[in-house]
């Protein structure tokens, strides 16, 4: 046994390794929390265990920079900053980005299986986004998603039997700009882009028109813009997850509020449907079905549920809204900074619509030049 005089000294030296430990905790925890918040891409890609050394800015700046409107701006002076053409990393807390301002390694990317799943957002999975197409998970369900829409709604048959409602959109479209510009000297295009583009959407998909002045339309109109809203925050509980349960944006009580009223809102087009719809054999037959009555006509192992339904639905409202009214507005923008290209396109419009005045909706190989 060891007397208490033989045992001080190894007292001593536990009591000075313990010391030694406790003071240098501080020192490398300050030194790993300096590497990793120096690190290139930030903390996200310092965490993970695949660090790469692709450049990019370290900390969590680019996170607050895309907080702000112009996120694509920032995004492409970082690239410059870093001369990370090609491929450049950084953090939004806990969460490792990658971007390119490289259109080669950009196709490589979408091409990409690696790619394929894309995180999903707290707002795309409480809007019941993850049961659609864009964030479904790569497999079977979403293979046979895109299959569907592939050829039942993004078919040249199908595009071209809804030809006449897009007169009829684009008649309408026209109206409301010269009206516009009797009443108040000046257009907000961006608006009449909108509204067209809403309504092209809201024809082809559940074969409906609307007006978004009142009623029914009006309600419609404030979901689509409420749920961009709700997916085009930067929600810090995404990249931050030990925040979650505090909900702190408001974001998660919102998106429980709107998909209450998308459930009524698309349940009852979907019930309707089901009263009056077009079967598979009418529409074989040459009658134009709308994108509700292909999916209440699937079959087997295709069939959706109706929620299931709701979600592929209400995702085609919110991807064929804002892109097609954006690319547009886009479209417009380069024409009037070019005036040359706007003489071109009214000599080709005057030399197909001529002295006739008609209004010619071109075919949509003939726009997709055209707006290129
Ligand atoms: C000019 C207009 C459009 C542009 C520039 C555009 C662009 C894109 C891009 C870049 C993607 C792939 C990236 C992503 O998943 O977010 C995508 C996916 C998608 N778009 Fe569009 N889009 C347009 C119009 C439309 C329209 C009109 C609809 C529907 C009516 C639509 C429905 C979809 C769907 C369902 C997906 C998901 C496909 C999948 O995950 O496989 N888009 N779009």
């Amino acid at each position: 046994m060891t007397s208490i005089p033989e045992a001080i000294p190894f007292l001593f030296l536990r009591l000075h390794l313990i010391t030694t430990v406790a003071a240098a905790v501080p020192i490398v925890a300050v030194v790993v929390a300096a590497a990793a918040f120096l690190y290139p891409g930030g903390i996200a890609w310092f965490l993970s265990r695949r660090q790469t050394h692709i450049p990019g800015p370290c900390g969590l700046e680019a996170g607050f920079c895309l907080a702000g409107g112009a996120a694509h701006r920032v995004l492409a002076l970082l690239c410059r900053c870093f001369s990370a053409d090609r491929l450049m990393a950084f953090s939004v807390g806990l969460t490792r980005f990658v971007v390119s301002s490289n259109p080669e390694t950009a196709r490589e990317i979408l091409n990409s299986s690696a790619f394929a799943d894309r995180p999903i957002k707290e707002s795309a999975r409480e809007l019941l986004f993850h049961r659609a197409m864009g964030f479904a998970p790569f497999g079977v369900y979403w293979r046979n998603l895109r299959r569907i829409s592939a050829t039942h709604l993004f078919c040249p048959k199908s595009i071209a039997s809804f030809g006449d409602r897009r007169r009829e959109i684009g008649e309408k479209m026209l109206g409301d700009v010269r009206l516009l510009m009797r009443k108040h000297g000046e257009v907000d295009i961006k608006r009449v882009f909108h509204f067209g583009s809403l309504s092209n959407v809201m024809v082809s998909v559940f074969g409906k028109t609307y007006d978004f002045g009142k009623g029914e339309g009006m309600e419609l109109d404030g979901m689509v813009k409420e749920g961009y809203e709700l997916l085009g925050s930067l929600n810090w509980s995404d990249h931050l997850p030990f925040l979650w349960w505090l909900d702190l944006q408001g974001l998660r009580r919102r998106c429980r509020v709107l998909v209450g009223k998308v459930n009524l809102f698309v349940g009852r087009i979907i019930e309707q449907h089901k009263q009056t719809r077009i079967t598979r054999f009418e529409q074989a037959k040459g009658v134009a079905g709308d994108f509700v009555d292909v999916l209440l006509g699937l079959e087997k192992e295709e069939k959706l549920s109706d929620s299931d339904m709701v979600a592929v639905l209400w995702e085609m409202i919110f991807r064929g809204t804002d892109t097609v009214a954006v690319l547009l507005e886009w479209t417009m923008a380069r024409i009037v900074l070019h005036p040359e290209i706007q003489y071109k396109a009214q000599a080709e419009i005057d030399a197909v619509v001529g002295s006739r005045g008609s209004f010619v909706i071109p075919t949509s190989q003939a726009f997709i030049t055209f707006s290129l």
